[in-house]
């Protein structure tokens, strides 16, 4: 009797203790990983779940947009809501990637069971393309995980609202290992300082969430600040390939 009371006592403790990391967020720890996979899901969900790419368009996707010809790019929830989650308000507003798509802001703090509905919908159709886990993610991803891209990214000059030098120090032992400290140790992608300084919102949501197909940790338990930091300090590393 004593022992479980004294067991729960302790329970109770961890909960509260476990309450206060989280309460900034109001995030479960258990949901930051799912949040991270539904946003590498959003990224590019058929390398995630190892399902075969598709190949023909997305009907949803217009026929006139840039990348209509690449039917596999058009499943992407990022090709046709933005990197920014902004579509036709944000990055995506004109150019190859624009569709006139509206973006996902609506449903941010919104109802994760109204997001799986949307997914399953006619236009989307991703019911027999996902299972309920990766419905349930990217829904957790959405209605969760949005940041608000326009308070850490100057839209204009693209340039990140973060701390270089403690960015530098946070490449330099998380991200260095894989990427080198030029940025140029990836071969198969541009190097990190082209990326970072091109599109610092896609590179914000990996630096968050992780690169689909890779080990490429997730930073989304830390503080959003962190992330900025990194991206900050990446936008200014070399952006030829090594050597150039
Ligand atoms: C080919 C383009 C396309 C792709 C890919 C796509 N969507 Fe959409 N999405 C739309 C269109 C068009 C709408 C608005 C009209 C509708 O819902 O019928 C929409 C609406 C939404 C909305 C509701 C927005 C609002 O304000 O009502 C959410 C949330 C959403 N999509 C999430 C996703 C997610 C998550 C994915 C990836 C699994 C995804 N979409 C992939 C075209 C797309
Ligand atoms: C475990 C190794 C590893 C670590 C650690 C890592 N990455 Fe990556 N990263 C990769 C791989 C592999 C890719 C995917 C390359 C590809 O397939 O295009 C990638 C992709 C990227 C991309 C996208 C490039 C593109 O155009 O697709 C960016 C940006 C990036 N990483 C930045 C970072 C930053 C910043 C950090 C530190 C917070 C980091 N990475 C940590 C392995 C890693």
């Amino acid at each position: 009797m004593k022992h479980g009371r004294e067991w729960s006592l302790g329970m109770a403790v961890g909960i509260a203790l476990g309450g206060m990391i989280w309460s900034d967020s109001g995030q479960a720890a258990e949901q930051v990983s799912s949040i991270a996979r539904g946003g590498r899901l959003y990224d590019k969900w058929f390398e995630v779940t190892g399902a075969p790419e598709p190949s023909t368009a997305h009907p949803a996707y217009p026929p006139s947009g840039g990348y209509a010809d690449k039917a596999k790019d058009t499943w992407r929830c990022k090709e046709c809501h933005g990197w920014d989650y902004q579509g036709k308000l944000g990055a995506y507003a004109t150019g190859k990637h624009a569709t006139g798509i509206v973006g996902i802001g609506r449903l941010n703090q919104g109802d994760a069971a109204t997001v799986v509905k949307i997914l399953k919908n006619d236009t989307h159709l991703y019911g027999d393309k996902l299972a309920e886990q990766d419905l349930s993610d990217l829904a957790l991803f959405v209605t969760q995980g949005q940041v608000e891209m326009a308070r850490w990214i100057d839209g204009k000059s693209k340039e990140a609202k973060g701390d270089r030098q403690r960015g530098e120090a946070v490449y330099n032992t998380i991200c260095a290992g894989c990427h080198g400290k030029d940025g140029q140790a990836v071969q198969k992608m541009p190097p990190v300082g082209k990326v970072a300084s091109e599109n610092p919102w896609e590179t914000l949501h990996k630096i968050l969430n992780g690169e689909p197909d890779s080990k490429m940790p997730a930073l989304r338990a830390l503080d959003p600040q962190i992330a900025v930091d990194v991206l900050s300090y990446a936008a200014t590393l070399p952006k030829g390939k090594p050597g150039q």
